[in-house]
């Protein structure tokens, strides 16, 4: 069965396409590569064996859109990654955000809109700001978003949950993230952040392999046990995984409609903790300093994931020494091979 990838190239897109493959599906990439390299491709095709079919261009283009939706009928999915994600970036260049995050996903709805097809949307933790209860489940109050990159997906939800309130033919299923982090075991593919990484695990690879000086921790002075803010880290591929879970649940006559699942592992680390974790699963010492808070940081968050492991049937499986260890090779390696 053809899945559509939309930003099939970036991080979570690439690793999704090698699982969508591994569980014997035909994925179709379209990437406009504003924030992609097209030689994850050729990188993708060393895994598989084969380069997946793909095609450049804007999904803020209507007409594209359209035109590729007439030539491509027979799709059975979608999974769409394609938005603008940087949250800092988001505050300077709310426009941009709005624009390119609303064209793309409305375009691509109104595409396919009729045909009976399963749609996995990308959402974020970010929709819940900073919980009042920690793990934050599924059904916690979503807060104003701390950034338009939050609103962006806070406002995706409803749009799709309003597009399958209005009897559309779409099934969907948001799936939000917490901090996804680490590489395909392969090290073929991995985080390529452009420019300075705003993330902070790119950041220690980057350091700890001498093209960065030292990582600044963002505050030490939190509520948490070692005072530096707590994520909830999962690794790539056990999140590229849930989207094909979520494409297997949607598949089952049973289901029907809008759901939300939190993709995570459950468990919450301090960046502290992640660096210590890096140092032992990789023998590297870290050079870092504790910095100033970050602005717009919330203190801690972590999710619960039991919905997704009952209804989801998917469960993380990888630990926080897998996500450093990948990570690291991943880092040697496009050091050493630069796409
Ligand atoms: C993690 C922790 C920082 C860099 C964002 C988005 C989220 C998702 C992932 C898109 C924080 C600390 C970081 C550094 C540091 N993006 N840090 N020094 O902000 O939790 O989540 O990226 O979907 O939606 O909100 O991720 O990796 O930037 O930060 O101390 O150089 O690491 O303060 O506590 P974040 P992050």
């Amino acid at each position: 069965m053809k899945i559509l990838v939309t930003g099939g190239l970036g991080f979570i897109g690439s690793h999704t396409v090698v699982e969508l493959v591994n569980a014997g599906y035909d994925p179709v990439i379209i990437d406009d590569l504003s924030n992609s390299n097209v030689r994850i491709l050729d990188q993708i095709a060393k895994i598989i064996g084969y380069k997946p079919a793909f095609h450049e261009f804007d999904l803020c283009d209507a007409k594209a859109v359209k035109d590729f939706a007439a030539n491509n009928p027979d799709i059975s999915g979608i999974i769409h990654f394609a938005a603008s994600k940087a949250v800092g970036e988001s505050v300077q260049l709310p426009l941009k955000y709005y624009r390119n995050n609303f064209y793309s996903l409305i375009n691509i709805l109104q595409a396919y809109e009729g045909s009976p097809l399963n749609f996995v949307f990308s959402s974020s933790c970010t929709v819940y700001g900073q919980p009042d209860v920690l793990p934050v489940t599924e059904d916690a109050p979503v807060k104003p978003a701390e950034s338009p990159y939050g609103n962006t997906k806070q406002i995706a939800e409803e749009i799709l949950r309003d597009v399958v309130a209005a009897g559309s033919a779409y099934k969907v299923i948001a799936l939000r993230y917490f901090n996804p982090v680490g590489a395909h075991d392969s090290a073929m593919i991995g985080e390529l952040p452009i420019g300075v990484p705003q993330n902070l695990v790119p950041f220690i690879t980057q350091t700890a392999i001498g093209k960065r000086e030292k990582l600044t921790v963002f505050g030490d002075k939190y509520d948490t046990p070692d005072g530096s803010c707590i994520r909830d880290y999962i690794h790539v591929v056990d999140l590229a995984r849930a989207h094909v879970a979520a494409l297997k649940l949607m598949e089952q006559s049973g289901f029907n409609g809008y759901d939300v699942f939190n993709i995570g592992t459950g468990k919450g680390y301090t960046v502290l903790e992640v660096i210590s974790a890096f140092e032992q699963s990789t023998g590297k010492k870290l050079n870092y300093q504790i910095g100033p808070p970050r602005s717009g940081d919330i203190e801690k968050v972590w999710g619960d994931v039991s919905k997704s492991t009952q209804k989801l049937h998917w469960k993380a499986e990888r630990d926080i020494d897998t996500m450093m260890s990948s990570a690291w090779a991943w880092e040697n390696y496009i050091t050493q091979n630069p796409l």
